[in-house]
């Protein structure tokens, strides 16, 4: 894994003192000297994923309860490994505006000023409110090109999930962990479900969010394969099988239109009609479902 400042300017691990007056907080020691190493890819790590519940940083992250995915379901058509497959930058955007509107409202309604903020599987746009400062947004992703663009990202970092879920990151040190639009492309989610849990503080939010566009043959089989209803069923036990997160909440939105909303209906407040009405509407348009799940650390914090 290597942290990259959006300028392209590499943070050498030569230089440890330096990276850790401008970051200290989220990253460990240990890996400011070993930040450099690129993870190599092949296809075996989704074929270890019996081996054990745990997490590489096992004593610290979220403990794994059950495993979601047959090892069928992690299967991808494409087995080429994820780095070449976004080797090259793609800038475009993987939502419509309807999506990335109600996605930002979202994030106005949830997240705070002054928070520390993990992006994870990002690249070159951001959702976040631009109105919103935050202390730290660190960016993850495929494509250091893409991330290097992307405005909201203080630093960035490179690492195929698929290949090694531990995030080098100290304990307790974001609010807020993001992930848009990527969750189909996870192996082994339930290790990367826990790693988020440990490095949020308590009270943490993880908010995840899709739709139904995707890169058919780079998501694993249990997605492909699944209905709107499914994937969010699905998300839902991602966060489910790690103990200690929140029971999930499900945002629906479907029809688009943008904004409004504070980021959707949460459809199972809504009364059956209402909400038989909008997915019959949302069946019948041509824009981006929303679909976002949303949990926390321990507890969900009131905010006056
Ligand atoms: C559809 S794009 C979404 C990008 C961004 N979240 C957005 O909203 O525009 C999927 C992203 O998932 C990331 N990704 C895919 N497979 C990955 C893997 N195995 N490990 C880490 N990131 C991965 C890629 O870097 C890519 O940027």
């Amino acid at each position: 894994m290597f942290i990259i400042h959006p300028n392209l300017k590499l943070c050498y691990p030569s230089a440890p003192t330096q990276l850790q007056s401008s970051f200290s907080p989220p990253f460990t020691t240990p890996i400011l000297h070993s930040r450099i190493k690129i993870t190599s890819s092949s296809s075996s790590s989704s074929d270890n994923h019996q081996e054990n519940l745990q997490t590489k940083s096992s004593s610290s992250a979220g403990r794994i309860k059950r495993l979601v995915l047959t090892q069928e379901g992690r299967t991808k058509l494409n087995i080429s490994p994820d780095r070449d497959f976004y080797a090259y930058p793609r800038f475009v955007t993987h939502v419509d505006d309807g999506f990335i509107s109600t996605l930002t409202d979202l994030y106005r309604e949830r997240l705070r000023p002054g928070w520390e903020v993990l992006d994870l599987m990002s690249s070159w746009v951001s959702h976040l409110p631009k109105e919103v400062e935050f202390k730290r947004v660190v960016g993850h992703g495929l494509n250091p090109q893409e991330l290097a663009k992307n405005p909201r990202l203080d630093y960035f970092f490179v690492k195929d999930l698929n290949q090694d879920q531990e995030l080098e990151m100290e304990n307790c040190s974001f609010d807020a962990a993001l992930c848009t639009v990527s969750v189909q492309y996870l192996q082994q989610p339930e290790k990367v479900f826990a790693e988020v849990f440990r490095v949020l503080k308590p009270g943490g939010v993880f908010i995840l969010s899709f739709s139904n566009r995707l890169f058919y043959e780079k998501a694993v089989s249990a997605w492909r394969e699944g209905t709107g209803y499914s994937r969010v069923q699905l998300v839902v036990q991602y966060f489910q099988c790690v103990e200690g997160f929140t029971q999930p909440e499900i945002i629906r939105k479907f029809g688009g239109g943008g904004g409004g909303g504070g980021g959707g209906q949460a459809d199972q407040k809504l009364p059956f009609s209402i909400g038989w009405i909008m997915r019959l509407l949302g069946s019948l348009s041509t824009s981006d479902p929303f679909y976002a799940v949303v949990a926390y650390k321990n507890f969900k914090p009131i905010y006056e």
